[in-house]
């Protein structure tokens, strides 16, 4: 009987475990043909520059991105004043001054990008208890990451017949599990883009997911770049040693 029981019990925790792991595995993940994809994918920085848009509108009221400093968006052709002027709209907290003080200021371009809220209590308190993670290096910390992201700010749908969605969560089919606390984040229009580009929400969402990927992956561009050369390097290298190797056995043959 006390066999029965256990093994009764290992087999119905294995089934939930089981049950757990396909609910992570049904998350529907868009396949999304990126720009810098590829052997000679690059970024298009105009598009970076709208994507940082978006993350300052709009995700940057939850998100911190902890690793970037304000000095990094000249890299996506931000010009110097520009970055000044962004880093300006925050305060970050310095000092001691001559009294022993601390004091706030305006963030300066070697700032770190100021965090939404003092610490993550703080955050947690302000979104109903869930933390709104980090975004400084989420496309790396994610399995498919540009197309998760991508299908994550995309993927809210009316919950199916029979599924109760908690309190406060809401429906999502990229998200593993399919309830995430994040309430949906991006519609159309929600932004005016200086370059004219439309802002359907569509648009938005893959302008802010170039712009997180540059973000975690800042030199891919010169990496790639690099590699070409590098190829391009032994390529010559190896026609040049085969022209010396028929040259030295011209003589023997
Ligand atoms: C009102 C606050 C708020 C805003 C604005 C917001 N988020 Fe979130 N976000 C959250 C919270 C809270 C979570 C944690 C959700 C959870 O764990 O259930 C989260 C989680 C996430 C995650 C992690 C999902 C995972 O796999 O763990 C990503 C990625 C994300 N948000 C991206 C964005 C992007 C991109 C934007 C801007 C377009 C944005 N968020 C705007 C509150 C916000």
């Amino acid at each position: 009987m006390r066999k029965f029981i256990i093994g009764t019990l290992a087999a119905a925790g294995m089934a939930a475990s089981t049950a757990a792991l396909a609910a992570g595995g049904d998350q529907q993940i868009t396949d999304v043909d990126w720009s810098w994809e590829g052997i000679f994918g690059s970024y298009d920085h105009a598009q970076l520059r709208r994507g940082f848009q978006v993350y300052r509108e709009i995700c940057g009221n939850c998100h911190s991105m902890n690793l970037i400093y304000y000095r990094n968006l000249q890299q996506i052709g931000l010009t110097e004043d520009q970055v000044k002027e962004v880093a300006a709209e925050k305060e970050v907290e310095d000092g001691p001054n001559d009294d022993g003080e601390m004091f706030m200021r305006p963030a300066l371009p070697s700032d770190h990008f100021v965090a939404p809220f003092p610490n993550d209590q703080a955050a947690r308190v302000a979104n109903n208890g869930a933390l709104p993670p980090d975004l400084s290096l989420m496309t790396k910390a994610r399995l498919k990451g540009p197309d998760y992201v991508y299908s994550l700010m995309t993927g809210y749908q009316d919950p199916p017949e029979g599924v109760e969605v908690a309190e406060g969560m809401n429906y999502n089919v990229a998200f593993p599990g399919h309830q995430i606390a994040m309430a949906p984040q991006i519609f159309d229009e929600m932004v005016t883009y200086e370059d004219g580009t439309q802002a359907t929400a569509d648009q938005i969402t893959k302008d802010v997911v170039a712009f997180l990927n540059w973000a975690a992956e800042p030199e891919l561009e010169q990496r790639k770049s690099m590699g070409l050369k590098t190829m391009l390097f032994l390529i010559v290298l190896t026609a040049m040693f085969f022209a010396l190797k028929r040259r030295i056995w011209a003589a023997v043959h």
